[in-house]
């Protein structure tokens, strides 16, 4: 019998490939982190600070109020740490906050620690990794799952904590400066948190920050559009323009069974859930790094092989024929290189990791499809399976991404358009229960694209897919100063080991050790000497600004 535990996971794994753009974190690159964290976990102890569970007990939206608290687990690195040093605390964000350790170990964090005499500090945010307020959750009990509240943690504990062995040191926000550093989710937390607590953080930097909560965030292959191998993407809208001529235009069943056999589905998978299993290699896009030993080669191996000039895969006659009448019936008869194209398409997909989609969509699509009732979905679970950042996503951020949302005016769509919204979110009413459209306002309001403030550093990558989430959304630009540092980090392609142009997700925040191999390309070396710089000059400024207040005093 399959149990429901493993049915769950199924069921998880194929969401991750439906919604998959909405994890910042992509399912592959998980397991790397996960493996390259677990070789460092011996080097930084955990502990946890008690916090409050409820920060705003005047606000009707946490109704009923919680008076409870919640161990909040942390990691520090103090082994450059001088008296009146800063304390440097990264947003761990939406995943276990153990998966950060290369920071502090080699990364952006360590090169702040130990260029400024700091202590790297990691908090997890509030229900991931074992910070969870409670032990089972029913989407009721997420309701302090937002995004204010998880602000207001780090707040209370930069007001409150007293490093383990450090305890006769004062190093709360009060007595020494408190930078906040932050990619992605997190990116978008550390600019909302110097702009909110000025206070308490004294300055902040933002990392491929998504400040911009968006509901159909089609956006997000924008990047990829611009910036892959012309040929690659080329070949990628001549597939997505077959699919929407046959599961759009044609209202063909025949044709659409044919087309799924082709790619060894069922006939009977349900359109869209088939659909989507079509875009692994160009999600894979997001888990490419400068550092080979932690990004993935996937897209330039996809890319290599869907505009290879040779079949790539053993075809049969059988399949030959149907390739072509595919083809022939949406208007792309008779060209053999498309032909080719179409059998490579197929035969990537089918060798690669999509199996168990494969699979489960079979005994979906052969048992009921129908969604949970709303009350089962909002039933407790335990917590470490609850999906917390999918009920980030229903709640408060959205960023399903669609073809449906392409804007035609210019070009065509990589992803087809019978990914639309209702279909990319419809997680949220069978997983939560919550039919509701996300109060994005929730988020917008604290500045959206157009957020600044002083000691607020904004650091983007050329080519990241969220980059039209954050404030160099739709080529914005802002003019870079010391106190209000701006960059857009466009290494060469001939700087990365595969070959494409422009930074991708928070790239600086990665470092190698002295004998690693590859170093960080010139363009990510310079962006990270930057931010050693100029958090310099601003922790400079607070020994000033201290000063000028012991002056007074006396
Ligand atoms: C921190 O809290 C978690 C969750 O309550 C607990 O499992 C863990 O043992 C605690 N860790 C320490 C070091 O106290
Ligand atoms: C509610 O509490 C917050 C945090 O303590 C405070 O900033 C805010 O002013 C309060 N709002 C009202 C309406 O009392
Ligand atoms: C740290 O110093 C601040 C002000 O200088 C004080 O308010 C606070 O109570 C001190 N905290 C600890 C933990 O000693
Ligand atoms: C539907 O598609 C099938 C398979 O390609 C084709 O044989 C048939 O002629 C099409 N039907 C119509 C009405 O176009
Ligand atoms: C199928 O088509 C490909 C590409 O045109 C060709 O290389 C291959 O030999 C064909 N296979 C068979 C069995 O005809
Ligand atoms: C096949 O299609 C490609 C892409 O549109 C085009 O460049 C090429 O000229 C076509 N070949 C033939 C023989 O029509
Ligand atoms: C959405 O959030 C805004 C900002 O906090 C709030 O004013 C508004 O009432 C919320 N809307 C709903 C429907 O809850």
């Amino acid at each position: 019998m399959l149990s429901l535990v493993a049915l769950s996971l199924l069921v998880t794994a194929v969401r991750g490939a439906v919604g998959g753009a909405q994890r910042f974190i992509s399912a592959d690159r998980e397991g790397t982190l996960r493996a390259v964290s677990g070789a460092l976990a011996a080097s930084y102890p955990a502990y946890n600070l008690t916090i409050p569970i409820d920060h705003f007990k005047n606000s009707s939206r946490y109704e009923p109020h919680s008076d409870g608290t919640f161990n909040n687990r942390y990691w520090f690195d103090a082994s450059h740490y001088k008296p009146g040093g800063p304390v440097i605390l990264f947003m761990a964000g939406e995943a276990s906050g153990d998966y950060r350790f290369p920071l502090l170990d080699k990364g952006i964090m360590y090169q702040l620690a130990s260029a400024h005499n700091g202590i790297g500090v990691i908090l997890e945010h509030r229900y991931y990794g074992t910070s969870f307020p409670f032990k089972n959750i029913a989407t009721a009990d997420a309701r302090f799952l937002t995004t204010e509240q998880s602000l207001a943690d780090a707040a209370y504990f930069a007001r409150n904590v007293k490093f383990p062995e450090l305890e006769s040191q004062n190093l709360t926000s009060s007595n020494a400066p408190w930078i906040v550093y932050g990619v992605s989710y997190s990116g978008g937390q550390s600019a909302f948190l110097r702009k909110l607590y000025p206070d308490v953080f004294w300055g902040g930097i933002s990392s491929s920050g998504v400040t911009e909560a968006i509901i159909d965030f089609w956006q997000y292959f924008e990047p990829v559009r611009k910036y892959g191998p012309a040929d690659c993407i080329w070949t990628q809208q001549f597939i997505t323009d077959v699919v929407d001529k046959i599961f759009i235009d044609s209202k063909n069943a025949t044709l659409k069974g044919q087309f799924k056999t082709f790619f060894n589905y069922d006939t009977t998978a349900i359109d869209q859930n088939f659909v989507s299993t079509l875009y692994s290699g160009l999600y894979s896009w997001q888990s490419r790094n400068w550092d080979s030993s932690i990004g993935s080669g996937t897209f330039s191996n996809w890319c290599k092989t869907i505009t290879s000039s040779k079949l790539q895969y053993s075809s049969s006659t059988a399949t030959n024929a149907s390739a072509a009448a595919i083809l022939k019936a949406t208007g792309y008869g008779g060209n053999s290189t498309l032909t080719l194209r179409l059998l490579n398409y197929a035969g990537y997909l089918q060798r690669s990791a999509r199996r168990d989609v494969n699979s489960l969509d079979r005994f979906i699509s052969a048992s009921s499809p129908a969604p949970r009732s709303v009350s089962s979905a909002k039933a407790a679970v335990p917590a470490a399976q609850f999906d917390s950042w999918g009920y980030q996503t229903c709640t408060e951020w959205g960023y399903w991404v669609t073809g449906s949302g392409f804007d035609s005016s210019l070009g065509k769509p990589l992803l087809s358009r019978i990914l639309d919204l209702k279909f990319e979110n419809s997680y949220c009413a069978s997983e939560f229960g919550i039919t509701a459209s996300p109060n994005v306002t929730q988020v917008n309001k604290y500045g959206g694209f157009d957020i600044s403030y002083p000691r607020l550093a904004i650091i983007n990558g050329l080519a990241d897919v969220w980059r039209e989430a954050t404030p160099a959304a739709a080529a914005r630009s802002r003019p870079s100063t010391v106190s209000e540092p701006w960059i857009v980090i466009d290494n060469p392609p001939e700087d990365v080991w595969d070959g494409l142009r422009g930074a991708g997700h928070h790239w600086e925040a990665n470092g190698a050790t002295a004998n690693q191999t590859p170093k960080p390309p010139k363009a990510i070396a310079a962006a990270q000497a930057d931010i050693v710089s100029f958090v310099g000059t601003w922790i400079q400024q607070w020994k000033d600004a201290r000063g000028r207040a012991e002056g007074r005093e006396k």
